[in-house]
């Protein structure tokens, strides 16, 4: 937010070349007292850097510098005033060289290439297809969404040139779905699968419902490593330690058939983790209550139901 010293909203436009925005005159300078810039002040002065640099002209907008990500996402009614570190820019056409003069920006704490266009969702769509990353040019790529639910708060870290990466509604219409379980009378003191867990945060939020036994699977490498790193991270709210049973470093990219990679437990509940493919861990896990299928909207979830089983399947 802003502080009291803070200059008012700048209300550049980001349909306006950088060329009008120069002529307009805008003032780059963090405030006096918190050191904090407008999220539109830090794109201008990215958007300068890229057109010194070459890679885009005097005619380009703020719109296209790229997408910016903001470290700690939290959703707000307004554009944030960010301080050091607190910036990732996903941007198209561009190059290292540039990509490392934007790091300069004190704001800015990593630049990552997109490959293909913003509706192909990073990672994989399923284990026979291939895998669609971006590229971290400069930086880092870590970032943190805070998802809120009536069971509690939790910090979901992902490294988002790897990872998935959710706008705006998906995460709190998920949470609904969670929340309408509750109500019902599922999660308190089941066993929960969370087989396609991303960063884990249907399945933590599980726990947080009290959920006493939950089983999180992704077929992709880098979204166990963020799980693992989640639990780590939400112990304290979590109540439970991790042990690491395989060192990820080893693992392939995609998953087959399904590891046990780790597990967790405190305060009468247990995790286990497990890098494989959804189909084969359904053939070595049975007894279960509730299953969450989250796929990504390309690929058709329901071919992932299992029709022969009394058990729950919910299609996020
Ligand atoms: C939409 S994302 C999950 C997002 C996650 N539930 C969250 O809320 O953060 C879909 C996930 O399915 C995983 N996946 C794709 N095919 C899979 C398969 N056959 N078995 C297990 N996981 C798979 C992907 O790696 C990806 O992490
Ligand atoms: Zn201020």
């Amino acid at each position: 937010m802003a502080c009291s010293d803070c200059q008012p909203d700048p209300k550049l436009r980001k349909d306006a070349s950088f060329f009008w925005i120069e002529q307009e005159g805008y003032d780059n300078k963090p405030c006096n007292n918190c050191g904090a810039r407008h999220l539109d002040i830090v794109m201008a002065d990215a958007l300068a850097v890229m057109i010194k640099c070459g890679c885009r002209n005097n005619e380009a907008k703020l719109f296209d510098v790229g997408t910016p990500l903001i470290t700690i996402g939290c959703p707000l009614a307004f554009a944030p005033r960010l301080k050091t570190d607190e910036l990732i820019l996903i941007v198209d056409n561009i190059d290292q060289q540039v990509a490392v003069e934007l790091i300069d920006i004190p704001e800015i704490k990593g630049v990552i290439k997109r490959v293909g266009t913003p509706a192909q969702s990073v990672g994989i769509p399923d284990t026979d297809k291939k895998p669609h990353v971006y590229e971290l040019l400069a930086g880092c790529d870590m970032r943190c969404d805070v998802v809120a639910s009536v069971f509690g708060e939790l910090c979901i870290y992902k490294n988002q040139s790897k990872i998935h990466i959710e706008f705006g509604r998906e995460s709190p219409e998920k949470m609904q779905v969670l929340e309408r379980l509750y109500v019902q009378g599922h999660l308190t003191g089941e066993t929960v699968i969370d087989g396609f867990c991303g960063p884990g945060t249907l399945g933590l939020m599980c726990v947080l419902a009290g959920a006493k036994h939950l089983i999180l699977n992704d077929a992709w490498k880098y979204a166990i490593e963020n799980t693992l790193l989640n639990i780590e991270a939400n112990k304290e709210i979590l109540g439970m330690e991790l042990e690491k049973l395989v060192d990820t470093s080893t693992m392939p990219d995609i998953g087959d058939e399904p590891v046990h990679v780790a597990h967790a437990k405190g305060n009468g509940s247990v995790i286990d983790i497990f890098h494989g493919d959804f189909r084969k861990l359904l053939e070595i896990v049975d007894d279960f209550d509730i299953c969450l299928i989250d796929t990504y909207p390309s690929i058709n979830a329901a071919t992932f139901v299992k029709d022969d089983t009394d058990k729950r399947m919910i299609i996020i």
